[in-house]
């Protein structure tokens, strides 16, 4: 295919050979020869902040792109878009995942590139890139951060964010005390890159390798390792390669891709969150994810990778022992081999038959030694959730996965927070917390409050089954149902459970219901109060707008494909 370079997308003036004239003139003020503006461009977007600790080492990382760019005849031209770093934004990244994937889409659409090299890591980058960019329909490739190395503490080691969780439970039951908690916070994340355990962002990084999207291997690359420069400089190689192909996202990402991810998800015992980047990613190209799919490939897919917080290693422990090319190796016999993938190879084709393990297989288990004999994800529905809900339960406790319990409700995110620690709430150790309006709505932003904590009065008691229309981080670990559609803040059935009802859980059935007769129900949905009003301006008001529920991908409803409309 025949490169555009700057001739790509010209501003419109009403003479096209003005506007290249007076474009290579300004390209020219950068100092550039012709010999440099006459090379197919390779967009660098780089989501780099000093508000995003995880993309710490992108600058380092953009230079090494640019270096194997060059090297591959192209001209990398960098640019930025903003960036989501998780900790830092209010109420919650989320709200900002669908902001990124139009800058992406509109800078893609609208600047002189013949690909771009999509850098991103940390949790929402990843998703928002490649639903940017597979609206916007130009050859990309996924670059990311790498995760984090582990930390220490007294010897033992320590990775954000699921040993953040472990620790802050610990001070809340006064088993550490503060001098501890403070010791442990310098050591939680010790270095650039994103997450060192099966959280989010590793599980979305693991997706899209598996997608197609990235180079093999780069999944797991630690952020600080030669090697990750290396990978970057093989990106920008091979985003010229991309950009003489022309292979664009939608010939790489197809239904039978996010077949396969949903079953790598499954494999790698992956974050909760990754079920509502799928759905939108896929929502962009017209092919609907549903949630039934997931559980269904879950029932026959084992978990092989021990990570936390459904094992005990970390990212850096999955790269040396081969990260996800042992992993997709393992799962050949029920993956589709023949997709496409940003290597100009299938799937199938670049996965040698003849593949070992470089290194410790208890961190990637066999498929005939899994860590356990079904995937991660379950989807409960019931009259609780008719759209459905998500349980991790690889990260639960066995012996709450089919219970009933007495409802503990909180209003919202503010009454749990004054009313959690009160010794006077009325909670029992096998009662059901549950929690309203924390959905894509009524938060808003769906913010990770699912992880409800155990009220302080129940000492000793490490798990509860939990309930929300909120996310979880993918780093934490409890029985805990999330994504509750639809949600409370829309009138969902969860907001009309009351203290003291009883709440029937069947992972085994797959059902969640509320033990409450019709009659009643009605009755309180009778009383329920008006809306509240939507935001008057601004983002906030296009999001409350727009947003749709979780188990449609949390996308904007006119971001969609022309052909999902029908489900609005
Ligand atoms: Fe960026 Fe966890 S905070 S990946």
């Amino acid at each position: 295919m025949k490169t555009q370079g700057l001739a790509n997308r010209l501003t419109e003036y009403g003479d096209r050979e003005f506007a290249l004239y007076l474009r290579r003139s300004f390209a020219k003020s950068m100092g550039f020869s012709d010999e440099a503006l006459d090379k197919p461009i390779v967009g660098v977007l780089n989501t780099y902040s000093e508000l995003n600790n995880c993309h710490r080492g992108f600058p380092e990382l953009a230079e090494a792109v640019k270096r194997g760019v060059w090297q591959a005849g192209g001209l990398p031209l960098e640019f930025p878009a903003i960036s989501l770093g998780e900790v830092f934004l209010h109420p919650t990244s989320m709200m900002y995942r669908n902001l990124l994937s139009m800058d992406v889409e509109a800078m893609l659409r609208a600047q002189p590139l013949d690909a771009v090299v999509l850098m991103g890591g940390c949790d929402k980058t990843l998703p928002a890139l490649l639903m940017g960019a597979a609206s916007a329909g130009l050859p990309a490739i996924i670059l990311a951060a790498g995760p984090m190395l582990a930390g220490s503490y007294q010897g033992e080691r320590l990775g954000a964010c699921t040993d953040c969780r472990r620790f802050w439970g610990k001070y809340r039951r006064g088993e550490i005390d503060r001098p501890t908690i403070d010791h442990v916070e310098g050591q939680l994340a010790p270095t650039a890159g994103t997450c060192g355990v099966m959280g989010t962002a590793s599980t979305m990084a693991c997706l899209i390798e598996a997608l197609g999207m990235m180079l093999p291997g780069g999944a797991s690359v630690p952020a600080v390792y030669a090697d990750r420069l290396r990978h970057g400089e093989l990106s920008g190689k091979q985003a010229v390669e991309l950009a003489r192909t022309g292979l664009t996202p939608d010939q790489i990402m197809t239904e039978a891709a996010f077949e396969n991810a949903l079953r790598v998800l499954q494999a790698i015992g992956g974050s909760t969150n990754a079920i509502i980047h799928l759905t939108a990613m896929a929502g962009r190209l017209g092919i609907r994810l549903d949630l039934q799919a997931l559980d269904d490939v879950s029932e026959d897919t084992p978990v092989l990778v021990a990570l936390k917080p459904s094992g005990e290693y970390y990212m850096e422990d999955f790269h040396r022992a081969g990260g996800m090319p042992v992993v997709l190796h393992e799962l050949k016999p029920k993956l589709h081999l023949d997709v496409m993938t940003v290597t100009g190879e299938t799937l199938g084709g670049w996965l040698s038959d003849d593949y070992r393990w470089p290194d410790w297989q208890s961190v990637i288990r066999p498929v005939d030694d899994p860590l356990r004999e079904k995937g991660a994800q379950v989807v409960p529905r019931g009259n609780l959730a008719p759209d459905g809900a998500i349980l991790k339960r690889s990260a639960a406790s066995p012996h709450l996965l089919n219970a009933t319990g007495r409802a503990v409700v909180f209003t919202s995110l503010a009454d749990l927070s004054a009313r959690i620690d009160d010794p006077n709430l009325d909670v029992r150790p096998d009662d059901f917390l549950v929690l309203q309006n924390a959905g894509p709505v009524g938060a808003p932003g769906m913010p990770e409050s699912g992880y409800l904590p155990i009220p302080r009065k129940l000492t000793g008691v490490k798990d509860m089954v939990r309930i929300s229309d909120a996310r979880m981080s993918g780093t934490a670990f409890g029985t805990i149902i999330l994504h509750v559609s639809p949600e409370a803040a829309v009138g969902g059935p969860l907001s009309l459970v009351r203290d003291g009802d009883l709440i029937e859980l069947s992972v085994d059935r797959r059902e969640l219901n509320l033990l409450v007769d019709e009659e009643e129900l009605a009755r309180r949905r009778a009383e329920q109060p008006p809306p509240a009003a939507p935001p008057a301006r601004g983002y906030e008001r296009l999001f409350h707008r727009s947003v749709q529920q979780a188990h449609l991908g949390m996308d904007f409803d006119f971001l969609r494909h022309e052909s999902l409309q029908d489900e609005l």
